[in-house]
């Protein structure tokens, strides 16, 4: 056993996502290995028991994801031709990942589960929903706290985009699939006039106007309660 978080209900949605499609997934990408023991194995798994596919892990803690290098190769000892892991913040890795790609790259699964603000999900979305065809799939973590909060009713405003937030823990899992290559133009104002409502909550103003120290240093001001509430979204 390797540490990684995710419940048995959202490992074994994330198995089936990937064992029941109905094209079998080539190209897979996650934000947010932690140690590896959750998504990330789950993931390689289900890649191997579909016999093709190969996952691209992002972490952003250096020593994190020496851990998680570690524990995957003891778990998984057949994984080094299924796994690319990639050291770095989403928003530079995947740029970077994009420039190294074929430029007709497909992205067929994306899992999304790294930092607390919500609008890294966005941004992460925005980097690879050009790149994922009809028929891909995204699952995100998190999704009922703070970091899914513009995410999820931003894709689920998209008519372009089936989806499902899964209420099987205090987190939240986010389905959806992809219908259609492009939203209607209506479905695509009604989730960008969303997410700027979202972004004009003063919490949210602050947070991406001060410097990340002054936020912190205001969270410890405040009841742990409270500031856990604004942080990461936890009651
Ligand atoms: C909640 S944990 C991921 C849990 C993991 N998916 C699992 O199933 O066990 C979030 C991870 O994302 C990493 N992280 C945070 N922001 C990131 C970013 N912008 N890019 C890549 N990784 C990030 C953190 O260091 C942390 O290890």
């Amino acid at each position: 056993m390797i540490e990684g978080q995710l419940n048995a209900d959202e490992r074994g949605l994330i198995t089936k996502a990937i064992l029941n499609a109905p094209v079998k997934p080539r190209v897979a990408l996650e934000v947010g290995t932690w140690l590896g023991g959750g998504s990330t194995l789950h993931i390689l798994r289900a890649l191997e028991q579909n016999g093709t596919g190969h996952l691209w892990g992002i972490e952003a803690d250096r020593s994190i994801y020496e851990r998680m290098l570690t524990n995957i190769r003891a778990a998984m000892p057949t994984a080094a031709s299924r796994f690319t892991p990639l050291l770095g913040f989403s928003q530079d890795v995947l740029k970077q990942w994009k420039k190294e790609q074929p430029a007709d790259v497909t992205v067929d699964f994306v899992f999304l589960d790294g930092g607390n603000n919500p609008r890294e999900q966005i941004e992460e979305f925005e980097l690879l929903d050009p790149l994922m065809p009809v028929g891909g799939q995204l699952m995100s973590h998190d999704a009922k706290l703070r970091k899914g909060r513009w995410l999820v009713p931003f894709i689920s405003r998209l008519d372009n985009w089936e989806s499902k937030l899964h209420d099987i823990s205090e987190p939240g899992l986010f389905y959806a699939k992809k219908i259609a290559l492009r939203p209607s133009p209506q479905s695509l104002r009604a989730a960008k006039q969303h997410r700027f409502r979202q972004a004009c909550q003063p919490a949210e103003i602050a947070a991406s106007c001060l410097p990340s120290s002054v936020c912190s240093f205001a969270l410890r001001l405040l009841p742990k309660k409270f500031s856990r509430h604004l942080s990461d979204g936890r009651d």
